[in-house]
C-alpha cells in the first residue's frame, strides 16, 4: 500500500494532508526518513510519524451480500438500512454499501470498507457489467428488445448502450435479463418506463466477476482473496 495511503487509513487525516506530512520529512519507514508518498509499504515494516510507532490499519473487508427488497442501500436512514445485517461485525460502523440497488430492489450487492476500490468499481469509465433479472408486468415483445439497447438521456446525460434478452414467459409478465454497464438512478425502470412497461420485481445477479450464487435473502459472505484480486483485475478500460 502506498504510504500517503497507509497513513490515512491509519487515521491521520485526508491523502492531502498525509501527503505533506511525508514531505516534511516526519514519517520514517523501518528507520529511516521516505519523503516519498508513493512508497511502498511493505507488509511487517514500522512505520513511524514525529518518531511515534503507527497501528497499521486493518485489512479491508469485502462481503457480497445478498439484499432482501424493503432495506435501502445507505448506512443511516429513518428506513431499515443493508447495514443493519452487519451489525454485529467488529467495525461494522466502516461497512457501506457499493453503489445503490432501490428499496423494493433485491439481489447482489456488495458491501465493503475500502473506499477506493468501492470508487473505481462505481467509476462509469470501467463499464462494470451489472446483470439484472427483471420481471415486467404484461407481454413484452421480441422486436422491443433492440429498443431497450438504445442509449436515452436520463438527466441530462445519455446513457450507455444495455444489453436485454428474454428469459421467460409467465401467465402475465414477462422475465427478462438486462445488462447495464454504469449505475444510473432507476435507470432499469426507466428503460421500460419508457416503454410503456412497468417492473414488478428486479433482482441484480451479477456485478462484475462477482455472482450471487447460492446466498438466500439476507445472507453473506466474505470474497475469497481470489475473488479480490479479480474484482480488481476487472478494472481495466476497454
Ligand atoms: N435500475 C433500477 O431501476 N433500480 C435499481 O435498483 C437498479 C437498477
Amino acid at each position: 500500500m502506498r504510504l500517503d495511503r497507509f497513513l490515512s487509513e491509519a487515521g491521520f487525516g485526508t491523502r492531502k494532508e498525509t501527503k505533506k506530512m511525508i514531505l516534511k520529512g516526519r514519517v520514517w519507514v523501518e528507520g529511516r526518513p521516505v519523503r516519498d508518498p508513493a512508497y511502498r509499504v511493505k507488509p511487517g515494516e514500522r512505520v513511524e510519524v514525529d518518531r511515534k510507532l503507527v497501528e497499521p490499519p486493518s485489512e479491508k473487508r469485502y462481503f457480497l451480500f445478498y439484499k432482501p427488497p424493503g432495506y435501502v442501500t445507505s448506512t443511516q436512514d429513518e428506513l431499515p438500512t443493508v447495514i443493519e445485517f452487519f451489525r454485529d461485525l467488529p467495525r461494522s460502523e466502516r461497512l457501506f454499501p457499493v453503489g445503490r440497488l432501490d428499496r423494493d430492489a433485491e439481489g447482489l450487492l456488495l458491501v465493503t470498507d475500502d473506499g477506493e476500490l468501492a470508487h473505481r468499481l462505481l467509476h462509469p469509465k470501467y463499464r462494470v457489467p451489472r446483470v439484472y433479472e427483471v420481471e415486467v408486468e404484461g407481454e413484452f415483445p421480441e422486436e422491443e428488445l433492440s429498443r431497450l439497447e438504445e442509449s436515452f438521456p436520463l438527466r441530462g446525460r445519455p446513457t450507455f448502450p444495455a444489453r436485454a434478452r428474454i428469459l421467460e414467459r409467465k401467465e402475465g409478465f414477462t422475465v427478462l435479463e438486462v445488462t447495464l454497464y454504469e449505475g444510473r438512478h432507476h435507470q432499469v425502470k426507466r428503460m421500460f418506463s419508457r416503454l410503456g412497461f412497468r417492473v414488478a420485481r428486479l433482482k441484480r445477479l451479477r456485478f462484475g466477476p462477482l455472482e450471487l450464487g447460492e446466498l438466500s435473502p439476507g445472507g453473506f459472505r466474505k470474497l475469497e482473496e481470489e475473488e479480490v484480486r479479480e474484482l480488481e483485475a476487472s478494472l481495466t478500460i476497454s
